[in-house]
């Protein structure tokens, strides 16, 4: 970034000149107002919450109306803008300013950051609108524009980027025009610096930004980090009489509750506990399948036996080879089963 010009100076010209002027909650430094666009619009769209702020606002015109006003009444009105433990730490909150501090906010970020539903980066948001204090602002949508502008590797949400971030934020504050400057990185992040598709073109970093010029717009902000998914493996025990598989019912809570499956456990053990004969047994290659949480490996083996003497008992079944494979059994189970089917022996 060339010296001559700031961060802030940048950035600030650009708001100016392209960013967003006449929001329903701009024009107002009445920090009730600037307090509930804010509130409103942690995780939500500038266009779902216009209606409702509106709405808001005419019924509960201060924050002593709020503060009055029945929670049902304050919930009906959030009803579809979701999060709503923001309805009840608003209520909180005016209840509160009313009760503790006269029925005035707190004029800096750090008395803000002390009520309810209020935290650091909306603090400062207050703060600046309302009062022009030199706060930093860090919300999902600001990370994103400094990950990308700086290029900050590392997961936003791990601790230490979390601190990077922040000391950044603070490092780049303009001495005058906090308003300006504040509204500018949120209009960035909603409006050019966006998730999907960033239209870099128009940005005003478009020169100097880590991310534009190694083309890794898409890999920064970086995701979250994955646990490694836990392996796991089971010998499922095909028995069968030549024409038939013997099911059985899993119980219905747990992995495939309630469907069909081939016994799990070791062959001999398998066998002797159901009491049949076994002719010879087989292993049959391995079939991976991937689960949310875990990897299965499934270690299937072929036996065959003599013919059961009852084809029907509690849980189990003894299916056509054939048709086993659709009746509501696990999509790997299913797969195991057709390679039985069409190669037996
Ligand atoms: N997102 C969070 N605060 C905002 C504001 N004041 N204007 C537009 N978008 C925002």
């Amino acid at each position: 970034m060339p010296k001559e010009q700031s961060f802030a100076q940048r950035l600030i010209a650009w708001q100016q000149a392209a960013g967003r002027h006449d929001l329903p909650w701009q024009g107002s430094r009445d920090p009730y107002r600037v307090w509930l666009s804010e509130i409103m619009l942690q995780q939500t769209q500038v266009a779902t919450v216009i209606p409702y702020y509106q709405r808001f606002l005419a019924s509960f015109p201060d924050v002593g109306a709020l503060a009055a006003a029945p929670i049902e009444r304050v919930v009906e009105h959030w009803a579809g803008l979701g999060y709503y433990a923001r309805a009840r730490n608003l209520h909180r909150c005016a209840q509160q300013i009313v009760t503790v501090h006269g029925g005035f906010f707190p004029k800096t970020a750090a008395g803000l950051t002390e009520l309810p539903g209020i935290g650091r980066s909306t603090a400062a948001a207050i703060a600046a609108f309302s009062f022009g204090e030199r706060a930093a602002i860090l919300d999902g949508n600001v990370k994103r524009v400094l990950c990308r502008v700086f290029g900050i590797a590392g997961f936003p949400g791990a601790t230490a980027v979390d601190r990077k971030l922040w000391q950044l934020a603070e490092s780049l504050l303009p001495e005058t025009g906090i308003e300006a400057y504040t509204q500018g990185l949120m209009d960035l992040g909603a409006t050019l610096c966006t998730r999907g598709t960033p239209h870099c073109p128009a940005c005003p970093f478009a020169d100097s930004c880590v991310a534009r010029r190694e083309g890794r717009q898409k890999e920064l902000p970086e995701a979250r980090p994955r646990a490694p998914v836990p392996e796991r493996r089971s010998t499922f025990v095909l028995i069968t009489d030549g024409t038939r598989l013997l099911l059985e019912r899993r119980p219905p809570s747990g992995l495939w509750g309630g469907l069909l499956v081939p016994p799990e456990g070791e062959p001999d053990e398998v066998l002797a506990a159901r009491g049949l004969v076994t002719v010879d047994c087989r292993k049959l290659p391995d079939l991976q399948h991937a689960f949310t949480h875990f990897r299965l490996t499934l270690a299937p083996v072929l036996c065959r036996v003599a013919a059961p003497s009852a084809l029907a008992e509690a849980g189990r079944e003894w299916l056509p080879l054939a048709t086993a494979a659709s009746a509501g059994v696990p999509t790997p189970i299913a797969r195991l089963i057709r390679q039985v089917a069409s190669a037996p022996d």
